[in-house]
């Protein structure tokens, strides 16, 4: 179980995925690490890096999720997207959750990288618990059509938590 309190942004996020255990996956703004948890917890031969720009953050979540990091089913690095390097297809699954440069300006050369880290088929989902309706369609709309733009097949999803906050998900195939 991971420690302390887990939002239910992060749970519908994660469930959005649709894991299997082997997945090999990559967590874009991983914060304290709550997602990287929920997501080790469905794995077995599978692995989830995890980035974020703050040392503070990847500290945190190093903390927080040092049995994953132990067992080796959980890597951390201090980093931008924009500065990261994968080898092509990489990834099974990547997730993003409130990293708003998906949609607050182009994302195209960021997108254009995920989509050659990812396998064929593979799966990006880019999910938000925005402040209202407004800006969950705003989201929606512009980050649907950036994703199609590199060549992914985009659904959106959409969700409500128990408090009423809605959840907002682009789910990108490529
Ligand atoms: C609002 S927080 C969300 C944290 C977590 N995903 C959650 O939903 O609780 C956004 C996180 O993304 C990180 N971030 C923002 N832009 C980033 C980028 N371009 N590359 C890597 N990390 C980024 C921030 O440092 C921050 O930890």
């Amino acid at each position: 179980m991971p420690r302390g309190p887990v939002p239910e942004r992060l749970t519908w996020a994660v469930e959005n995925l649709g894991l299997t255990p082997g997945d090999r996956v990559l967590e874009i703004g991983c914060g304290r690490g709550v997602a990287v948890a929920l997501i080790c917890e469905r794995l077995t031969s599978g692995t989830v890096t995890a980035i974020d720009r703050s040392a503070t953050a990847v500290e945190a979540a190093r903390r927080r999720d040092e049995e994953h990091v132990a067992a080796g089913r959980a890597v951390f690095h201090t980093a931008a997207l924009a500065d990261s390097a994968f080898p092509e297809a990489s990834f099974d699954k990547v997730l993003a959750v409130n990293v708003n440069l998906f949609w607050a300006r182009s994302p195209d050369r960021e997108l254009a990288a995920l989509r050659r880290w990812l396998v064929p088929g593979g799966a990006l989902c880019l999910c938000w618990e925005p402040p209202d309706a407004r800006r969950a369609e705003q989201i929606a709309g512009k980050v649907s059509a950036a994703v199609a733009a590199q060549g992914f097949a985009a659904a959106v999803r959409v969700g409500v938590t128990g408090a009423g906050s809605r959840l907002v998900c682009v789910r990108a195939q490529g």
